[in-house]
Formats: structure tokens, C-alpha cells, sequence
């Protein structure tokens, strides 16, 4: 693989942390102060993945890196944002399996949370190099924002008592991370990035800190990934998310973690009935780390979290649809097509796997599952259950972020089988539930 200095490649980040501590606000501060600036252009946004140049982080971090002294050398950062509810541990395992880096945020007024905790366990068993967002540091009583500003600028204006509230809760947050064995410092007090943990105090909604944490991050990179991990070498790509989109039809969301993926290239991934995919890439060349959107005939059966490999002439896709199958993630464990259980059907690959996971804690058997709308097809299937008796409480179809199809609901209705549909999983299984209960009466 090439390694000369043009090569280098961009790092993953992938942030994370507990429900509503303000991650996917900080990475709309920083995309939207860039439209504000007039870099749309200059940033790519993809599935859960943002692309930030090395221009864009030049110019976010000019306020604490006055005159370019700390030289930053990578072409610029993808970061992944995942969700913190707690059903979604399989999209942060997902995630911080891919990541170089990470960002862990804190709520400064809630302190470590239990998905802080599940995401600080699933970074050090990788032995991910990460800093910790401290962020709402607004909601400090009295805070004065300055906007986007350096935080040591920010600390300097605020007034005796606000400063105090502020220190005692970083007090508190070193405390906790040190009862999970971490040496926590403020950012610029840490002078061994490899010892201690950095926290970085940043709001999202005033834009404080986020210089010094997209600094921080880069120097981070820097430092500690080691050396070939910053160039580009053989291609690593793994599908985020199986998506189905009006017009489009069923597209894979890659994150391309290193090496180039080219017009015309045969890729070859699993399938999630166990039998291999593959397709052809369709737009021109792109180069690690990126988020790609790809969509091409057969990959509806196309599974989330498999690798993605790329076949140059035939031989080389009977190996890879080998190596492909070998990652078949097990949707299996949750459901038994064999015995008595309910359908559900949800929009992505990893929502469903969240939705198999959390209906699994209530006890809710499931005989069989898809991704998209719900369809006649989906009705009929649920409506085995029907047949007897003691099982007619399956005939039940459980939708999570998903449509009916207008000939579907007739249908179900004629039949005899309920639909659940619901944008969050918890009033979905929750909706199932009380129904069970009430036919069991
Ligand atoms: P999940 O993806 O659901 O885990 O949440 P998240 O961590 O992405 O949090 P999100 O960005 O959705 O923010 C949650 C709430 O906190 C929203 O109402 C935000 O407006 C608010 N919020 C986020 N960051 C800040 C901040 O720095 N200060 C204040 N005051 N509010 C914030
Ligand atoms: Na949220
Ligand atoms: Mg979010």
C-alpha cells in the first residue's frame, strides 16, 4: 500500500454517550456555524457520519490555535454520531468498533449516566484513545455566553459564583470517572494525553469549547494513533445501515474506513438470509475515511454491521462471498421462526436489531422480521397465527419508524390482524403489551 505524504488518511470519530447529553447538537453546531460560513459545500454529510476537511477544522479551531502554530497534518475528521438510548447498544457497539477515536459526552448537570458508563466500557475494552464533551456548561447558573468561543475565554467572563457551580460539577465529574478507575483533567491541564483523560467543557448550543474539543481531537489523532493507522492502505469498508428510500429502493450506508472505493468495482457482502450480495458502485472514487451511500439492484437483502469486500474479476468474488457469509450477524438469536410470535417489520436494519433486542426483555416471542413498510405480504404472514386459537394474540404486526401500505390496513383489517405502529420502540412494545393483556382477559 502507498504511504507517501498525499496518502494520508482521514481518522473516525464516533460520539457517544447517554441519551439527550447533547451529541447530535454538537455536531449541528459545527456543521451549522459552517453553512453560517459558507462551507456547505466544503462539508459532507452522510448517514450518521460527517465528513469534516481539514479546512473546516482549520477554521473552527482558529480562535485556540491563533496563527496556525499546532500544524494540523490530517485531511480531515469523519465522526459518527450514534443514539444514546439505551435499546440501541448494538448501533454504539457498531460504531465504536469502526472509530480511531472517540468523544464521550457528559451532561455537566447529570454527570456520568448508565449508557455513559456502557459507552466508557466499550471504548476501553477496544482501547480507543477518546476525550470526554462536558457539555451544557450554559445551563451553569448565570453563564454569560460568549459564542463559539475558546472555553478559557468563556471562564475568564463569568462571574464568582457561576465559576464556582462550574468547578464543583467538574469536581464531581473527575470523582465519578475516577470511581471507574479513570484520571480525569480539564483539557489543558492534562500534560499526558496517554495517562489521563481529558474533558473538554462545551456547549451546543453557544458553540463554547468546541474549538478546543475539534483541537483536542485532532491532536489526539495525532499523538496517539500509531503511525500506519494515518495512511491509507487496503480497503476496509462496513456497512452502517440498510435503508429504504423512496425512489431510490434499497441503498447501504459504508463507512469506507480505509483504502478507495471506484466506480465499477464489484462489491460482495452478506446477505441477511445467509446468502451472499453483491452489486456494483455506481459513482466515482471515493477515499477513507467517508461515509458512501450506495444503492444498486439486490441490495434489499443486503445486512447491517457485515464487511464489505471488493471482487477485481470472478475469482476473487467466489473468496469474498466465503468471507462475506463468515460475519453474518445473528439476527437468529431473536427469533424462532418455528415457534408461535409476533411479525415486525422496522426502517433500518440496526432499529430493527434494537427493537428484537428490547422486545426480547419483555418476553415477546418473534417469528419473523423485515425492513420497510409494512406490506399484504407481512399481513398474510402474521395471519398464520390465526389458525389456532391459542396463538391468534401473535397475529400481530409491530412497526417501528415504518409506513403501512394503504392496501395492507384494509387487508389486516378484513383479516383479523392488528398493526402497531410506532416511532419509538418503547410505546410500540408498550402498545403490544397492553393489547396482550386485554386479550388475555
Ligand atoms: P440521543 O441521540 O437521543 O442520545 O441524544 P443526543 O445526545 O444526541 O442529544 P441531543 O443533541 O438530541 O440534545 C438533547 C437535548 O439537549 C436537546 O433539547 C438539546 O437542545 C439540548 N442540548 C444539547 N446540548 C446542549 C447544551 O450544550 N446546552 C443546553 N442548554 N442544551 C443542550
Ligand atoms: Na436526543
Ligand atoms: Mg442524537
Amino acid at each position: 500500500a502507498a504511504t507517501s505524504k498525499e496518502d494520508l488518511r482521514s481518522p473516525i470519530c464516533c460520539i457517544m454517550g447517554h441519551v439527550d447529553t447533547g451529541k447530535t447538537k454538537l455536531l449541528d453546531k459545527i456543521r451549522q456555524t459552517s453553512v453560517q460560513e459558507g462551507e456547505a459545500g466544503g462539508i459532507t454529510q452522510q448517514i450518521g457520519a460527517t465528513f469534516f476537511p481539514k479546512q473546516a477544522i482549520l477554521e473552527k479551531t482558529a480562535v485556540v490555535n491563533k496563527d496556525g502554530s499546532y500544524e494540523i497534518k490530517i485531511p480531515g475528521l469523519l465522526i459518527i454520531d450514534t443514539p444514546g438510548h439505551e435499546s440501541f447498544r448494538n448501533m454504539r457497539s457498531r460504531g465504536s468498533s469502526l472509530c480511531n477515536i472517540a468523544i464521550l459526552v457528559v451532561d455537566i448537570t447529570h454527570g456520568l449516566e448508565p449508557q455513559t458508563i456502557e459507552s466508557l466500557n466499550l471504548l476501553r475494552d477496544r482501547k480507543t484513545p477518546f476525550i470526554v464533551a462536558l457539555n451544557k456548561i450554559d445551563r451553569c447558573y448565570g453563564w454569560e455566553p460568549v459564542p463559539n468561543g475558546g472555553f478559557r475565554e468563556s471562564l475568564a467572563k463569568q462571574s464568582k459564583s457561576t465559576k464556582s457551580e462550574f468547578d464543583d460539577r467538574v469536581r464531581k465529574t473527575i470523582l465519578a470517572f475516577a470511581e471507574q478507575g479513570l484520571n480525569a483533567k480539564l483539557f489543558d491541564e492534562n500534560d499526558d494525553l496517554r495517562r489521563n483523560l481529558s474533558l473538554v467543557p462545551t456547549s451546543a448550543i453557544t458553540g463554547e469549547g468546541i474549538p478546543d474539543m475539534l483541537m483536542l481531537l485532532v491532536k489526539l489523532t495525532q499523538e496517539r494513533m500509531s503511525g500506519n493507522l494515518m495512511f491509507m492502505g487496503e480497503l476496509e469498508a462496513t456497512v452502517l445501515e440498510v435503508k429504504v428510500i423512496e425512489g431510490l429502493g434499497t441503498t447501504i450506508d459504508v463507512i469506507l474506513s480505509n483504502g478507495r472505493l471506484s466506480e465499477g468495482d464489484k462489491i460482495v457482502l452478506c446477505g441477511q438470509d445467509g446468502q451472499p450480495v453483491s452489486a456494483y458502485v455506481r459513482h466515482p472514487e471515493v477515499k477513507a475515511a467517508l461515509g458512501v451511500k450506495i444503492s444498486a439492484p439486490g441490495l434489499e437483502r443486503a445486512l447491517g454491521g457485515c464487511r464489505l469486500y471488493v471482487a477485481h474479476d470472478d475469482d476473487e468474488v467466489e473468496v469474498y462471498k466465503d468471507m462475506a457469509l463468515e460475519d453474518l450477524s445473528d439476527l437468529s438469536r431473536f427469533i424462532n421462526p418455528k415457534a408461535p410470535g409476533v411479525w415486525v417489520q422496522a426502517s433500518t436494519l440496526g432499529s430493527l436489531e434494537a427493537l428484537l433486542e428490547h422486545l426480547k426483555l419483555s418476553k415477546t416471542p418473534v417469528r419473523g422480521s423485515g425492513i420497510g413498510p409494512i406490506y399484504r405480504k407481512d399481513i398474510l404472514k402474521a395471519g398464520l397465527m390465526l389458525r389456532r386459537d391459542e396463538t391468534a394474540h401473535f397475529a400481530v404486526v409491530l412497526g417501528f419508524d415504518v409506513p403501512v401500505d394503504g392496501d395492507a390496513a384494509d387487508y389486516a383489517k378484513k383479516e383479523g390482524v392488528k398493526i402497531f405502529t410506532d416511532e419509538t420502540i418503547y410505546r410500540l412494545g408498550d402498545q403490544y403489551l397492553a393489547y396482550y393483556n386485554e386479550v388475555e382477559e
